[in-house]
C-alpha cells in the first residue's frame, strides 16, 4: 500500500460569460490572471489557464483544501458558466510546479478571431477527456517555459 499521494489535481473546463469585445475580454483575462496568480502563489496552488473557442480549461493542483476552496470560489465566478468537473484526483507530482497560473491560451484578442472561426475545427474542452485537457495544458505551459 502507498502513502497518500500529496497533492489533489483538479480539471475542469467552463463556458465564457465575458460579454462584449476582445478588448473587453482581453482586459477580463488579465484580471483573473492577477488575481489567481496573487491567490495561488499564497495558497500553496498551481495550474495552467487556457481560453479559446469560447471556453476556458483550467488545471488547479496542490493541497486538497486548498484545492477546494479555490475551486469553489471559482464556481461561484459569473464571468463563466456550466463549470463542468473532469478529474478530481490526487497525484504525487505537480504537473505545472513553476507556475502559481500559467496562461496557455492565444492573446484574448486572438482567441476571439479563433472563436469566430474554429467553431468546428478548434479546441473543444467539451470534447476533451480530462487526460488529455492537462496534456494540452502541460504541453503549452512547457513551450512557455522552455
Ligand atoms: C476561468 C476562471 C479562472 C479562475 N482561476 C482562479 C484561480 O486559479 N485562483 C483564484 O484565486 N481565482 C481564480 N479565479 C477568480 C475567482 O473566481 C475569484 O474571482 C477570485 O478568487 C477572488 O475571489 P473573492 O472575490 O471571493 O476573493 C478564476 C476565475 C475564472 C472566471
Amino acid at each position: 500500500m502507498s502513502a497518500a499521494a500529496p497533492f489533489q489535481r483538479l480539471v475542469y473546463y467552463s463556458r465564457n460569460e465575458v460579454d462584449g469585445d476582445a478588448d473587453a475580454l482581453d482586459a477580463a483575462i488579465d484580471e483573473i490572471l492577477s488575481l489567481s496568480q496573487r491567490n495561488n502563489a499564497q495558497a500553496d496552488v498551481t495550474g495552467a489557464l487556457l481560453f479559446n473557442t469560447g471556453c476556458f480549461g483550467q488545471v488547479l493542483e496542490g493541497p486538497r483544501r486548498a484545492v477546494e476552496a479555490t475551486f469553489e470560489r471559482i464556481q461561484r465566478d459569473p464571468r463563466h458558466s456550466d463549470v463542468t468537473l473532469l478529474a478530481f484526483e490526487t497525484t504525487d507530482a505537480r504537473a505545472f510546479p513553476n507556475w502559481s497560473m500559467a496562461y496557455v491560451g492565444a492573446k484574448p484578442a486572438q482567441a476571439v478571431r479563433y472563436n469566430e472561426i474554429a467553431a468546428s475545427s478548434g479546441f473543444d474542452p467539451s470534447r476533451m477527456t480530462a487526460n488529455r485537457l492537462l496534456e494540452t495544458l502541460h504541453g503549452l505551459a512547457m513551450e512557455k517555459e522552455a
